[in-house]
């Protein structure tokens, strides 16, 4: 393993053989020499700050059915919400006046939000706020990606979930793997900072999957990266599967580190949510971004797209309040910049 190690501190290049052996360890001194090379290597290429994101869940409505999702339109038993695009641009400044220098605009894939309306979100907001805007909206046309582009917006998040075909088709009825990849192709190409990223654990999921996913954000150019464990919610149907091992998100997390040396890698959410400490973690295994939640209290418990989701309880003071002390308590500084890849 040592030699593997020293091949990508050296070169940050790995084949799928290496990548499936580093992610097979399962000896947890040798896991803690794996984390330790990539919190290295995160030190050497970034140094110690964490960039923070105000994430606001706006919408969760969403055409899609993806059966491992709580707000999939098949799950009748949800109440549905909508915050109105005005109110975005309030919660946007609000978390501006927060110390956010980086939104997050995410929904589920909700129509009514056509193209229109969210470039009158993304001016109202970059009129209200000297931010950087990240749109986390799903699949949209070229058009549609471009106008958002000129009227602002500077990254976007998109996860193709897996990069196993059949697995894909399996997951995502209706939808197609092919079209995802060009739009990921399509928004790189009109100049957004590009995040995407997957699930770990997902039924029927290989090491030699997570491996090629690995490989699949190294080819799309990804600027930032984020991976979580699948956690099964209960009004999916998905809902009695295991859950996602943590263990194997750390070590995507550090290889992913060890091979894009420089780029933008979250503790996500759903690492937080598997484990108390497990953001901490991952900023000690390779990640180097955290997005506590500024949407309001009363829609949180609504977006809940796996259960137990942290921070359903606070108000965006409150995360504000205690990712600081997280980053803190792990040696790190909390980013004043907008954090991009690119400065
Ligand atoms: N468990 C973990 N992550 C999930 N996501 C959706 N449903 C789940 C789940 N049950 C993730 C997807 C999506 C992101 C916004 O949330 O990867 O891209
Ligand atoms: Fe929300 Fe800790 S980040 S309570």
């Amino acid at each position: 393993m040592v030699d593997i190690l020293d091949k990508a501190m050296r070169s940050h290049d790995l084949d799928k053989c290496e990548i499936v052996r580093l992610l097979s360890i399962d000896d947890g001194v040798q896991q803690e020499v794996l984390f330790k090379a990539a919190d290295e290597t995160r030190q050497q290429y970034l140094g110690t700050d964490v960039h923070l994101r105000g994430l606001i869940e706006f919408s969760n409505y969403c055409m899609n059915d993806c059966m491992y999702c709580g707000i999939r339109r098949g799950n009748r038993t949800l109440e549905r919400y909508r915050i109105q695009p005005d109110e975005v641009i309030k919660v946007a400044a609000q978390a501006y006046r927060l110390g956010y220098r980086t939104i997050v605009l995410q929904s589920g894939e909700d129509g009514y939000y056509t193209g229109d309306v969210m470039c009158y979100i993304i001016r109202g907001i970059k009129e209200a706020a000297d931010v950087a805007i990240t749109l986390s909206i799903g699949e949209r046309s070229y058009d549609d990606y471009k106008r958002m582009k000129e009227a602002g917006a500077d990254r976007y998040l998109m996860r193709f979930e897996t990069s196993n075909r059949e697995l894909y088709k399996k997951l995502h009825p209706r939808m197609d793997f092919d079209n995802r990849i060009q739009c990921l192709k399509d928004i790189k190409s009109l100049g957004y900072e590009l995040g995407s990223g997957f699930l770990v654990g997902l039924p029927g999921q290989t090491v030699e999957d997570i491996a090629d996913d690995i490989l699949l954000l190294k080819e799309l150019g990804a600027d930032m990266v984020g991976i979580g464990p699948f956690i099964p919610h209960p009004d999916t149907p998905l809902r009695s599967c295991n859950s996602g091992s943590l263990d194997m998100v750390l070590k995507a997390v550090a290889v992913l580190r060890l091979i894009m040396p420089d780029i933008n890698i979250p503790a996500t959410t759903a690492v937080g949510t598997s484990d108390p400490f497990g953001r901490q973690k991952a900023l000690k295994a390779g990640a180097n971004v955290i997005m506590p939640n500024v949407t309001p209290l009363e829609y949180r418990q609504l977006y809940q797209l796996y259960p137990g989701k942290i921070c359903i309880g606070e108000n965006p003071q409150d995360c504000r309040i205690c990712v600081e002390g997280l980053i803190r308590s792990v040696g790190r500084t909390v980013g004043t910049g907008y954090g991009g890849h690119n400065g």
